[in-house]
């Protein structure tokens, strides 16, 4: 059986989450959150007492580490995107405050620790259909995958996106510094050594600034929908 791959790549809070879990439901396919595992990394590190710079010792944390995810089970729906499971336990909450975002935009800058998280995400996608988001899936982790996007949005719409969540989250923070702090974390992306977020030529570019999250969804879903019968067509 062939598998089909969606790619989404795009810079901190352009929708990615959310249009992969409802494209991933419409689909029937895995939505895999590779931002996730940087984040159990930073997790891993604060439990361990690991300093998030000592590349050799971050690395032999996330190989020992078991890290899965799946699509949240009825009793689970508590409006996360996806179930994180690291070493058996649920820390899909856990791995979401400021903290542990800080310090995955850290550990996402080694580059020996990117090549072990990227062979886990390969791993993943190996034997099944999945949508898939991050920031190098594109180029990096899905080369091959049948459907390539980048998606984006204003940095304000973004930073107000991202404001948002926090307050839903009870987080108080003031929205200049969730907009600082997006950009900031776009420059950290965009000029990484270790395989900056880019823009690949095939990679269908899709603005989600004027957009509702439906109309985006319907749209990545039609699109999906087109690949593959083509490719079933072409390959009966
Ligand atoms: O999408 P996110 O905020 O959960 O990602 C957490 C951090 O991991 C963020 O700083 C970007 C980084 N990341 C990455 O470098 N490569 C990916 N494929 C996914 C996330």
């Amino acid at each position: 059986m062939s598998v089909f791959h969606i790619a989404i790549d795009g810079p901190v809070s352009a929708g990615k989450g959310t249009v992969s879990r409802l494209v991933a439901e419409k689909l029937g396919f895995l939505y895999v959150d590779t931002g996730a595992m940087y984040r159990m990394t930073a997790l891993l590190c604060k439990n361990h007492q690991v300093d998030l710079a000592d590349e050799s010792a971050v690395v032999a944390l996330v190989k020992a580490a078991k890290m899965e995810m799946r699509n949240p089970s009825e009793l689970e729906r508590d409006s996360r995107l996806t179930t994180v499971l690291l070493d058996g336990e649920d820390v899909s909450w856990k791995i979401r405050t400021e903290e542990i975002s800080a310090g995955a935009s850290k550990v996402a800058t080694l580059t020996e620790v990117r090549k072990v998280l990227v062979e886990k995400q390969q791993e993943i996608a190996a034997n099944q259909n999945v949508i898939m988001e991050g920031r190098d899936i594109t180029y990096r982790v899905l080369p091959q995958a049948q459907l390539k996007i980048y998606l984006t949005a204003s940095d304000s719409v973004r930073a107000e996106r991202r404001h948002l969540q926090l307050q839903m989250r009870g987080e108080n923070v003031a929205f200049e510094d969730v907009y600082r702090d997006t950009i900031e974390r776009d420059q950290r992306d965009m000029t990484r050594g270790a395989d900056p977020l880019q823009i690949v030529s095939d990679a269908w570019v899709v603005d989600t600034t004027d957009f509702e999250i439906e109309k985006v969804v319907e749209m990545i879903v039609t699109k999906a929908k087109v690949i593959m019968a083509n490719s079933t067509s072409h390959n009966s």
